[in-house]
This record gives C-alpha cells, structure tokens and sequence, in this order.
C-alpha cells in the first residue's frame, strides 16, 4: 500500500528535459510544479558561490580544469552545453523567488559560510523563508561548518553507503532527514531510519518501477530527474 504523498524533488532542477544546474533546468522544474529543487553548489576563485554538479568543468562545458580554480568572469565566458550559462546561487535564488523549497547540496569546499550568508539575506529581506531551503551534503564537515553559522537551517545527510551510517551525525546535526542513495535503502533500515525520527528523501529515482517503490517504503520525498513520474 502507498502512504503520503511523496515531496517531488527536481533533481539539478530537471535534468531529465534540461542541461542541469541551469535556469533553463531551474524553470522547467518549476514549470513541472515540483515541491523542492535541488542543486549543487562549489564556491569559486573569484569568492562567489555558482551552481554546477562537477569539480571539473570539461564534461559540461567547452573549458578546461578545476571549477573552483575559476573566477567568475572566466566562468560566466563558458558554454554550457544546450548554449546556457553556469549559475550564481543568487541567480538561481532570485529566479525561484521563494516560490519552491530549494535544497541546496554543498559539493565543493569552504562553501558554507557564503551560502549560510545569502540565504540569511534572502531571509531578512522577504525574499525567501528560512524553512524553504534545506541544506545537504556528502561532506559532513561542511554540514559541520553550516549548523555552527545557523542553529535553525534545515540538514540533511547525505550518504553513499549504508544509510544507518549517517544516522549519528543525523542526531550531532539536528538534522531534518538522511538522503541516501534509493539502491541501498531497504525495508529494515527505512524503519530505522523513520524510527530515529528523520525524514528520507532518496536520490536519484527515475524509472517508473523503482519510485513506485520508495513510495511503498513511505519515503517523505521523491529526487528525481523527471519529476512528472513522481505525481
Ligand atoms: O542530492 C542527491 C544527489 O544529487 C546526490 O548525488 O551526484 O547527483 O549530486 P549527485
Ligand atoms: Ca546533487
């Protein structure tokens, strides 16, 4: 039997119709009226924190190295396939205008402090309510630094491998919910999971057959590249 209705989360917005991490990705997912998009997040050279997946920008791009060893200029200069542009978090932050919960996954280093400053700003000026944005990660030093900055900002931890692995750091961090990987949640630790009191949102779940089964699992959201599959 399904339980509640899952979050559809717009994985890099919509990467299953556009280029990902883009406005174009951003604006299709909310033309697909998902709950929440997620995005990826690296703070660069030149101090700014932009939008993309990789720490190289040769598979996206027609440039060459490291992301962060750029400054935004340089960036802003590159093509993203499909003819876009590479993001700035405030970019991607005015275009949602608080609209969609944002979930924002810190993939590079010393990015937390930046973020944690523009979405307190957002906050401040009304663009965006603090409950609407939650903040994940793999680096779960990088949640560290966050929680430090923000004792109200929704965590979520994310996990590779065994999902019960991140259940202590789940408890060190308040955080809201553990996002694992949809392949290695089972029925046992689903329930352990839900029985530690967090939510699960399981990434990235794009075949019809497997959503339907995290929505038997009762997961609390749905990361997905094709977010009309959830509904
Ligand atoms: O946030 C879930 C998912 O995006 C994590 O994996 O590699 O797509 O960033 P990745
Ligand atoms: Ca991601």
């Amino acid at each position: 039997m399904e339980n509640n209705k899952p979050l559809v989360i717009g994985h890099r917005g919509a990467m299953g119709h556009e280029t990902e991490n883009t406005i174009a990705s951003i604006e299709k997912a909310m033309e697909l009226d998902v709950d929440m998009i997620e995005i990826d997040v690296f703070k660069i050279k030149s101090g700014e924190i932009v939008v993309f997946h990789d720490d190289s920008v040769e598979r996206l791009t027609d440039g060459k190295g490291e992301i962060e060893s750029y400054t935004l200029a340089e960036l802003k200069a590159l093509t993203v396939e499909g003819g876009h542009k590479i993001p700035t978090l405030q970019e991607v932050l005015d275009v949602m205008g608080g609209k969609t919960q944002l979930n924002i996954e810190l993939k590079g280093r010393n990015t937390a402090t930046d973020v944690n400053r523009m979405i307190e700003a957002d906050v401040k000026a009304g663009k965006w309510k603090l409950n609407d944005i939650i903040i994940s990660s793999f680096e779960w030093d990088e949640l560290r630094d966050i929680r430090k900055l923000n004792s109200d900002v929704r965590i979520a931890i994310l996990i590779e491998e065994d999902p019960l692995d991140a259940l202590e750091v789940g408890k060190e961090l308040n955080a809201e919910a553990i996002n694992p990987s949809f392949k290695k949640l089972t029925a046992e630790n689903n329930l352990k999971i839900k029985e530690a009191g967090f939510k699960i949102y399981p990434w990235t779940v794009n075949e019809p057959q497997d959503i339907l089964h995290m929505k038997r699992f009762g997961v609390d959201g749905i990361i997905t590249n094709y977010p009309e599959r959830v509904n």
